[in-house]
């Protein structure tokens, strides 16, 4: 009998460890023959450790089960699926997960990570065995034809940058996988590196074949020690299996993939001061141009792009670029595993085609807020994203339409605070994030996050407020028009979606509200 235990850090950090161990030792001790397969999670946060068994109905889930449920599920008779009070039925049958789009977390959950062969029965190593196939300009074409937008946050039409990269000659090329996932909120990355490894893998082999280059970096933050550990693991794994190496499947291609570790930087999630921090400098962002994919790592042709971005390409490869266009709205086509936090009942990855509305992902699956509390503002895209009042909770989520309110999708991270939250507060906070992260290179952003935080602390104490509305509004002008990156350049999006939306909790008078 099969039994899934999560090895994702979700997952242990709510004590899946501890009960994976007692499943072994109570099966040992009832002399049962069990094996324990640690798959990825399926992203129902709220339910982990979710444990599955396999019956011959399909996967059976219980959770969250700790270990001192174990000694009690084993008499009621879980092996064979029996009911007790943490059964939640066949897994695919939960709504939160029966309702999503999953493409790129379709493996998610499903397979052990670490295993090839349980990779290749999924559709694993499809997309790159049709790529060896194509000429590298029609591996691009591929790409272009999907519609894939960058999906670290700037939504750069992923085929555009590759055809950049393949079009700039040069003796060595690189691809970098930028997995510096440090928005607020955001874990879609992470749970990529432990849950379905291969598949970043095998995007990035592709990218390499397609572009010309052949050596890889995915530069992972230090705070993701589970996701180091499996990628490095995997990646072993694919070069004993031939999937990486000189001879990619004996096709005469050639490409190495190493993992780099960032020390703790949000800028280094800034693409060039990314390749500062691999290249062994501190993280300083470089002015563009020269771009990347012209002069990048070591001054050579750079392909750069997210996780999921990446994670994203071996699907289109094997199904075609129409089957993945197919899927949203508008220019944002295919899906985004958009991913639920803060203050919500339900947190937890969606994957949904581009189109869903934020009150569906807040209620239809976040089940509204934890606290039981009405929900206030919604900050989607990171620290740098703005605070949606609920007049924006029916957009559909569309790059160009949140970008129309003055939103951003960012990197799909959503986080959510009731109504006992002070948004005067939090876009201080959003002030001193950056006056503590930024890399100090420009000014407005260096010197004008400090004195952001200054203005907002005299219109909170009620110092000449109006005047101090004028300056903060100035200021944002400033940092927004003069920054030389998103830092300084986007942290005016929560700060003034928070004035423009919340301004009763600035103490600004609102003649309609009163
Ligand atoms: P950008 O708009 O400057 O560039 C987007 C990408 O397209 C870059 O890789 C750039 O090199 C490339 N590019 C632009 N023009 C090109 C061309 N003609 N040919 C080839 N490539 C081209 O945006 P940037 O500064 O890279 O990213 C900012 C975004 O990062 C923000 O929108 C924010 O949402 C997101 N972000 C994500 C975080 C995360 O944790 N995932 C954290 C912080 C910000
Ligand atoms: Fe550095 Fe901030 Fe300027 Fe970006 S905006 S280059 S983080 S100082």
């Amino acid at each position: 009998i099969t039994v899934y235990v999560p090895r994702d850090s979700a997952a242990l950090a709510a004590g899946a460890e501890r009960v994976a161990r007692r499943i072994a030792a109570e099966a040992s001790a009832r002399g049962l023959d069990v094996r324990i397969v640690r798959n990825g999670s399926r992203g129902l946060f709220w339910l982990e450790p979710l444990v599955e068994v396999a019956t011959p109905a399909g996967r059976i889930a219980y959770g969250p089960v700790a270990a001192a449920d174990v000694p009690a599920l084993f008499d009621v008779g879980f092996l064979q699926g029996a009911p007790h009070a943490l059964h939640l039925g066949p897994t695919e049958e939960i709504p939160y997960l029966k309702k999503q789009e999953r493409l790129t977390f379709a493996r998610m959950g499903i397979t052990d990570p670490l295993s090839i062969a349980d990779y290749e029965a999924h559709e694993g190593y499809a997309g790159l065995r049709r790529a060896l196939s194509m000429a590298p300009a029609e591996v691009v074409q591929e790409l272009l034809d999907s519609g894939l937008r960058g999906r670290g946050g700037a939504a750069f039409p992923a085929g555009i940058k590759w055809q950049t990269v393949l079009g700039t000659e040069a003796p060595q090329k690189y691809v970098v996988c930028n997995a510096d996932e440090g928005d607020s909120g955001t874990f879609s990355d992470r749970m990529t590196m432990e849950g379905d490894p291969f598949m970043l893998i095998e995007g990035m082999t592709i990218a390499g074949i397609a572009t010309g280059a052949t050596q890889g970096y995915v530069y992972v933050r230090s705070e993701y020690p589970h996701a180091i550990a499996a990628m490095n693991e995997a990646i072993a794994r694919s070069e004993a299996a031939g999937y990486l190496g000189e001879d990619i499947l004996a096709s005469g291609r050639a490409f190495r993939l190493e993992v780099r570790k960032g020390a703790g930087s949000y800028v280094c999630g800034e693409e060039t001061a990314l390749l500062e921090s691999i290249e062994g400098r501190r993280g300083v962002v470089r002015a563009k141009p020269p771009l990347p994919a012209i002069a990048g790592l070591f001054g050579q042709p750079t392909l750069i792009n997210n996780v999921i971005t990446l994670a994203s390409v071996p699907l289109i490869l094997s199904r075609g670029a129409a089957f993945y266009r197919d899927y949203g709205v508008g220019r944002s086509r295919g899906t985004l595993p958009m991913q639920l936090a803060g203050n919500i009942k339900h947190g937890g990855l969606v994957e949904k085609a581009f189109g869903v509305t934020l009150r569906e992902l807040l209620y239809d699956y976040g089940g509204g807020s934890a606290s039981g509390r009405p929900i206030k503002a919604v900050q989607v895209g990171g620290p740098l994203g703005a605070y949606l009042p609920e007049s924006k909770w029916d957009l559909p989520l569309d790059y160009e339409a949140y970008a129309a309110v003055g939103g951003t999708v960012g990197h799909g991270g959503i986080v959510v605070h009731d109504d006992t939250a002070d948004l005067s507060k939090l876009a201080r906070y959003a002030m001193e994030f950056c006056a503590i992260e930024s890399c100090g290179k420009c000014t407005p952003c260096r010197i004008g996050s400090t004195r952001g935080v200054e203005v907002i602390d005299r219109i909170r104490a009620d110092r000449n407020r109006p005047q101090q509305v004028m300056l903060l509004r100035d200021l944002c002008d400033t940092m927004v028009h003069g920054s030389l990156c998103a830092m300084g350049g986007m942290t005016p999006f929560p700060v003034l979606s928070a004035l423009d939306h919340f301004p009763e909790d600035f103490g600004l008078v609102v003649p309609d509200r009163q």
